[in-house]
């Protein structure tokens, strides 16, 4: 069975209090929240601050992916919003182990993201110290963009080196989740679907958490 994260990105920020009440409500097992500094990515979305408000309507664990520079100096401030696990960048972290250390330390679950066109063989020397990867299926910055195609065999060539290895590391997956590709996406060896418009401008969500929750692949029993 699927982990699945709801990107509240794609929620109604009018409604936030009810969005994270109907995530409640669903089959979802974690809230997955975006944060975008305007200098990593082309888009500014919010930080600690919201998260704190977020953080106090749920007891799910919170996904807090941070697209942005010199991440290690708002660790802290996410880990007291309350933040359970969070991924940073490759791409933005020339002291990546070191980052990980941080978020650890802090109590925290450490996950990786990275872009489209960053190989998973960059992964390698960091596999052994993260609890999950956040394999970027869009370029980061926007939701409702298309999944792009070629990061199946990325998801294929991740889960191998993981089961080699034999690691408890999760692949999280994050961008263009439909329930038409979500199916493909677990078979190539997923463990994780973060969705948000497919989950929040449906008239269903919760319907659609469910489905994305019953497709039928065996997860490793980690979080
Ligand atoms: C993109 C974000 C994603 C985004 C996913 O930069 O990291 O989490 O919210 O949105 P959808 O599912 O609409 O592609
Ligand atoms: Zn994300």
């Amino acid at each position: 069975m699927a982990i699945v994260a709801p990107s509240l990105l794609a929620s109604d920020f009018l409604r936030l209090e009810k969005e994270c009440m109907m995530l409640n409500e669903s089959e979802a097992d974690w809230f997955h929240l975006d944060v975008m500094d305007g200098r990593f990515v082309p888009n500014i979305s919010y930080g600690p601050m919201i998260i704190e408000f977020i953080r106090s309507t749920t007891k799910k664990p919170c996904d807090v992916h941070l697209m942005i520079v010199e991440p290690e100096k708002y660790v802290e401030d996410f880990k007291a919003a309350g933040a359970d696990l969070i991924s940073v960048h490759i791409e933005a972290c020339p002291h990546l182990h070191r980052n990980i250390q941080q978020i650890k330390s802090l109590g925290m679950k450490a996950g990786v993201a990275v872009n489209p066109h960053t190989p998973v063989s960059s992964l390698v020397d960091i596999l052994q110290d993260i609890d999950f990867v956040n394999l970027m299926t869009v370029n980061p910055g926007f939701g409702a963009q298309k999944f792009i195609p070629h990061s199946l065999s990325k998801i294929r060539e991740l889960r191998k080196l993981i089961d080699n290895w034999n690691l408890p590391v999760l692949i999280e997956i994050d961008g263009g989740v439909t329930l038409e590709n979500a199916g493909d996406i677990m078979a190539a060896g997923a463990h994780v679907l973060v969705a948000g418009n497919t989950v929040f401008k449906s008239t269903d969500p919760k319907a659609v958490i469910s489905k994305l929750k019953s497709i039928n692949i065996p997860v490793t029993e980690k979080f």
